[in-house]
């Protein structure tokens, strides 16, 4: 199962998985970072943009993009990226994919060669969706898919028009690594802040495994971090076991 760290806030968490992002690149310095946008990867950025590494020849996947904004739209994922990440970090944005671009059609198949052919991600950060969504897979999302065009519920582009003038202007649809392509990644690391989290992360840990939260298919993998402020951990029924055993966790394991 997945290994759940409840720590006080976002700052704590950004810390951590920045050391963890920090010690697989000290490791392999051209490492294959998967790489989340929105809020929740912002702490994990920062803090490890603070760490000074040389990044330069790290290698870094998106999850995800809107489809049908114009080129160089502010709140595309590639200008996100570009401006939250690669920036900061001194990541080099050619070494940078984001999903997308045209054909549309085949934006998908396209984006999976490249996953195979850089060899597969090493650590792929996660936020998640209050509808459960993990990367842009709502739900009903194959547990086997591939990235691909999918429609964003309402519920999504209602939580993400904050970042737009208006609800109307957030897109109908995305591309998004599928479900399948993030379960290939080595290493899971899910992040989830705020009691607005805190259904949503409880459906993927404790709940069934199902399409209906696609965030659940994190149980099928072997190697979840899944690191919480105390309101996002706030409906987990074994919150209690969860901090004992880290409190309680040999050093020599790590992460
Ligand atoms: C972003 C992504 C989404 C977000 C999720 C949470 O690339 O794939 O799954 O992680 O929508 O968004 P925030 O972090 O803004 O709460």
């Amino acid at each position: 199962m997945a290994e759940v760290v409840i720590l006080p806030d976002a700052d704590a968490v950004g810390a951590l998985a920045a050391d963890l992002l920090a010690s697989v690149v000290r490791e392999r310095p051209d490492a294959v970072l998967g790489l989340a946008t929105g809020s929740t990867p912002l702490t994990t950025y920062r803090a490890l943009a603070a760490l000074g590494l040389d990044l330069s020849a790290v290698r870094g996947f998106a999850l995800d993009e809107y489809v049908g904004l114009p080129t160089g739209h502010p709140q595309s994922y590639r200008a996100v990226i570009d401006r939250e990440a690669v920036q900061p970090l001194g990541l080099t944005p050619s070494l940078v994919a984001v999903p997308g671009g045209d054909p549309i059609e085949t934006a998908g198949e396209d984006y999976e060669r490249r996953l195979v052919d850089a060899g597969g991600v090493d650590v792929q950060i996660l936020g998640i969706g209050r509808t459960g969504h993990i990367g842009f897979n709502e739900p009903g999302s194959s547990f086997a898919s591939t990235t691909r065009v999918k429609t964003l519920t309402e519920a999504t582009r209602r939580d993400n028009a904050r970042f737009f003038d208006g609800p109307d202007e957030v897109p109908r649809h995305c591309i998004t690594q599928g479900l399948g392509t993030i379960l290939r990644a080595r290493h899971l690391v899910l992040l989830a802040f705020g009691a607005a989290k805190a259904e949503a992360v409880a459906a993927a840990v404790e709940g069934p495994v199902t399409a209906s939260c696609p965030g659940s298919a994190i149980q099928l993998h072997p190697r979840v971090s899944v690191l919480l402020d105390e309101p996002a951990a706030s409906a987990l029924r074994f919150a209690d076991y969860y901090r004992q055993a880290w409190a309680d966790k040999p050093a020599w394991q790590g992460l």
